[in-house]
């Protein structure tokens, strides 16, 4: 099982890789690129079922090389099978304000005629707020709108490459605050979540980070949760996220994926960022979302 690989730079840097699979050949899985930056279409994984060590070697290649794994022929996943299969990749993240009706471990989409908000309505890495943000996060979809409910996806080292040489320099000398209360406080009432006295996460990270299993350097500043860059002025912070951001959500660093029901996506968060348009209402769109523990972002110049 060959494709193209598209991403040399990952391959030629990545201590853990073994040659085949770095290179794209994979023994247990095929996989189709969705765009030529980011997205790979899986075929070849039942996720009812516990999975081989070989396949979750190969998963974990394929999500270093692609950044965004997408899987359209799974049924509909029982809780418990989405949780075993996800802890394939590590243990298993519990949302800091998400309502937990289901299992702590799962987080329901749902949005309706009467919902208030989106989840996921701006572009933003998940929950990079917090002192070791999620490794990635496995989204099923159950119930999709007749049309519309897409998902945006951007690579963050392609946005990182595509920078100056001089803007590199600088930002790697960087740090950013990403913070939630804005984002969180209040953001579930409608949904059972009562947060009364409770804070939420804040956490400084550099803004560009060293991907550990990759190596390569992607930007790590989002428009949701990275609010100053450190020890700049205001004005100089607002300026210069403005830029970032611009920068990174431009369409070249993206691939837009449309949910069939059932499809899987499962990205890496360290390295990309989403949205989830919602342009269905009044109808409903509805899917359950497990997210995997990472580990404390960090910038290492080679
Ligand atoms: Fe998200």
């Amino acid at each position: 099982m060959a494709e193209k690989n598209i991403n040399k730079g990952v391959a030629g840097r990545a201590q853990n890789l073994s040659n085949s699979r770095a290179q794209g050949v994979y023994e247990t899985i095929d996989i189709k690129p969705a765009t030529a930056v980011i997205g790979g279409i899986v075929s070849g994984v039942d996720m009812t079922q516990p999975i081989p060590d070989a396949q979750v070697q190969d998963l974990n290649h394929a999500l270093a090389n692609h950044n965004v794994l997408f899987f359209r022929d799974q049924p509909e996943l029982t809780p418990e099978q989405q949780i075993a299969f996800a802890r394939n990749f590590g243990d298993l993240h519990i949302h800091p304000a998400g309502p937990q009706d289901l299992n702590p471990e799962i987080f329901v989409i749902h949005t309706h005629k009467d919902s208030k908000i989106n989840n996921g309505g701006g572009w933003h890495t998940d929950v990079s707020c917090d002192e070791k943000p999620p490794l990635g996060t496995m989204l099923q979809i159950h119930k999709t709108p007749e049309a519309g409910g897409d998902t945006l996806f951007a690579n963050m080292y392609a946005a990182f490459d595509a920078l100056s040489d001089t803007m590199k320099d600088l930002l790697r000398t960087c740090t950013a605050m990403h913070e939630s209360e804005h984002i969180y406080r209040g953001r579930y009432s409608d949904r059972g979540v009562d947060d009364t006295g409770k804070s939420f996460p804040s956490a400084e990270h550099p803004v560009v980070r060293t991907h550990p299993v990759s190596g390569r350097e992607c930007l790590y500043v989002n428009r949701a949760f990275t609010t100053k860059l450190v020890d700049f002025e205001q004005a100089e912070s607002d300026a210069l996220l403005k830029f970032l951001f611009t920068h990174l959500e431009q369409p070249q660093f993206q691939v837009r994926f449309q949910w069939e029901e059932n499809s899987i996506a499962f990205w890496d968060n360290r390295c990309t960022q989403h949205l989830a348009l919602w342009d269905y209402w009044p109808e409903e769109r509805k899917g359950n979302r497990v997210t995997i523990n990472g580990e404390r972002p960090f910038h290492q110049i080679n």
